[in-house]
Order: C-alpha cells, then structure tokens, then sequence
C-alpha cells in the first residue's frame, strides 16, 4: 500500500482535540498512515457521550464522507484506525442500546412520532417565540455538521437493502439531493441558509465550536450507516428523522423569518415542511412496509431500535441547547464571531420565495427557479 500523502483540499482542516483520546487520533492523522497493524494505545474514553469520544468518531467517520484536506485519504481504510474507532463504537451503540432498553412495538414507536405533543418546548419552539438571531445562527452552526452532507448518510443503505425497498430509498433520496437540480439539493439550500444568517457555508467550517451532544446526532447516523449489520437501524433512523421533521420545520421557518430570514433564510426549512410530508410517508409505506413483508434480515425491533436511538441522541442535542440558551450562555464551545454588517447587496443571486412557486407538480418537494450558490461570508478562519 502506498503511503504518499494525498491531498484534499476541497476538505476542511483537521480540529482540535478535546481530550486524549482524540488527541491521539488527531496527531496520527497529520501522518502517512501505517501499513502494519498495532495495538490501539489508549483506554477508550469513560464516557461515550463525552466531548472526547464523539469529537474522535466524527474524524473517523468523516474519512469516509470528505475527509480532511491535511489528512492521507489513505487512512479512511487504515486497519489501526479502524480498530480504534471499532471500540469507540461498541462503547457508544452499548450506551444507545442501554439506554433506549428493550423498544415498544414499531407501529407503537412510529404512532408516538407521528403524534405531535400540544406542550411541546424543544429547541424550535423556543427559536419561534423567545430566540434570539444570535441562537439561530448558533443552531445552523451546530446543524450545518449534518445538513451539509445532507441524506449522505442514508446512501449507505441502499446497497444493503433489497427491492423493493432499495428502490424506493432511491427514490426519495433524488429529492434530497435535488430531484435532478444539483443546485436544489437540501444541502446548498442549507447553505444558502447559513450565508443569509452572515455564516461561512463551507463544509467543515465549524466543527471545532459544535459541542458533543450534535455531534452525537451525526454519530449515530454513521454508526448506523457505516455498519451493514445496523442497516435496520439505519431505516429506523431515516423514518424518526423524516416523520418528525414537517412540524419543526414549519416552526423553524417561522421562527427564522421572524429573526430577520430573507427568502432564501428560510427556503431550507419551508421546503421541508413539504418534503417530509411526503418522505415520511414513502419510508414508512414504501421502505419500511416492504422489509417487514419480505425477507426478515430488517426486523421491526431493530428499525424500532434505530427510531429510538436517534431521538435519543435528539433529545440531549435538544436537552444541551436550552439548557445553554435558557442560562444565556452560547450553546456552543466557542461563541460565533460577529455577524457582518448588513451588505449592499441588491443583485446578489437568491432562491425565489416559495409563495412565488408558479408550479408544485407531480413532485411537492420538487424546487423551481433559479438558484446560486451564495458568496462567502467576511469571515476569518476559525483556526
Ligand atoms: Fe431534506
Ligand atoms: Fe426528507
């Protein structure tokens, strides 16, 4: 195997560790990766929920989305590295497992999603009546480390499951990814988003600020996605994600253009209130109906499982958000830098507001217009 350093410049640059454990990691990293394979030197961190354990998975998991642009592309498959992150692993899906217990019934698990409690108070119902720009701008920069590689970790089922279901999937993931309009992909709208809330949308940008509990969201999904024996898991995951999407969705659009969000501020979150109306259907009639009809190598308790284990992560993401923003502290590890000031910027290129959509078609999430890739914001590097 050859051990010449590659470069990624595309990608972002390596953070900085937060504990031992990742120190470890980080510092291996920055070198060719070795062709021999070595006891791991460290214990694995005590708690797998700790800042440590979650900043070292998420490296280890990003080597296989776009890597880091100081970092061997070689080491995505370095037997060391993957013996490492092996026992982080089992470390953090015991504690999921621990901690979700034996799950209900998947028709019980999916009926309790699908119910959308009337005293609700999580992270969006805050952002809409009491939130500040400064917080939504704080949880766009938590989020970007999910929404810029947006349905990406879902990809990984798709070789893993059988038709019909595999088919389906695709199906739904095209919309993801732009319905055939790379520029419509969620991702860029995402980014869009960010540039209109005065953050840098490039990729990566903020990882060194965003805290364990979201990268823990992220986690679980790569946990889920990068292990084929959790590929019911995953299908679980993906359902929890899209039925429960729609109503934050439209409170977040809300709550953004309230906060000063121009069209393409909210664009992201308006079209997942359409989107997800449909894509919670599809994965549950059309992915998950299917695998329970067919074959048993996706069963119910499992997909169960994987709905639970991500709402659980979901729930101390939320848990860590208001427990910051309720004691007027940044919810992340280091504040943002200062929004720039308000632009002269009267032709800078936009996304239509969804109200001027002259056509919804066959396909509701499908997106019209013109779009752009924002230029990036005045903002110094993060390093
Ligand atoms: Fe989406
Ligand atoms: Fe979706």
């Amino acid at each position: 195997m050859s051990t010449a350093t590659r470069t990624n410049t595309g990608a972002p640059r390596l953070p900085a560790a937060r504990g031992p454990f990742s120190a470890a990691v980080l510092t291996a990293l920055h070198r060719p990766p070795p062709t021999h394979l070595s006891p791991p030197p460290l214990d694995v961190p005590a708690d797998p929920w700790g800042e440590d354990a979650q900043l070292a998975l998420y490296v280890c998991y990003e080597l296989h989305y776009r890597g880091f642009a100081d970092v061997d592309d070689a080491w995505e498959w370095s037997p060391p590295l993957l013996a490492l992150r092996g026992r982080l692993e089992r470390a953090f899906l015991a504690a999921l497992r621990r901690e979700v217990g034996e799950p209900p019934p998947l028709e019980a698990v999916l009926a309790d999603l699908l119910a959308e409690p009337p005293d609700g108070d999580g992270p969006s119902h805050h952002l809409l009546t009491a939130g500040t720009r400064q917080q939504a701008r704080e949880y766009l920069a938590h989020r970007s480390t999910y929404h810029l590689k947006e349905a990406d970790p879902q990809m990984w089922a798709v070789p893993r499951l059988p038709h019909p279901a595999k088919a389906a999937l695709v199906a739904l993931q095209y919309d993801e990814y732009g319905a055939g309009r790379p520029e419509r992909a969620h991702a860029e709208l995402f980014a869009a988003m960010m540039a209109d809330f005065g953050l840098d949308p490039a990729y990566g940008r903020y990882l060194d600020v965003v805290p364990a509990p979201a990268l823990a969201v992220v986690n679980t999904m790569s946990l889920f996605g990068l292990h084929r024996s959790l590929r019911a898991a995953l299908v679980g995951q993906f359902a929890a994600l899209e039925i429960t999407s729609p109503p934050g969705a439209a409170r977040l659009a809300a709550a953004f253009e309230r906060l000063g969000g121009s069209p393409r501020g909210t664009l992201f979150y308006r079209e997942h209130v359409l989107a997800d109306a449909v894509h919670e259907q599809l994965v549950r009639h059309t992915v998950i109906e299917p695998l329970l009809a067919g074959p048993a190598d996706c069963p119910a308790a499992e997909i169960a499982f994987g709905a639970l284990a991500y709402s659980l992560a979901e729930d101390r993401f939320a848990d860590h958000l208001l427990t910051a923003w309720r004691s007027g502290t940044c919810s992340l590890r280091a504040p943002l830098p200062a929004e720039p000031a308000a632009p002269d910027q009267p032709d800078q290129p936009g996304l239509p507001d969804q109200s001027d959509r002259p056509d919804q078609s066959d396909r509701p999430d499908r997106l019209h217009g013109p779009a752009g890739r924002p230029p990036l914001p005045p903002e110094g590097a993060p390093r």
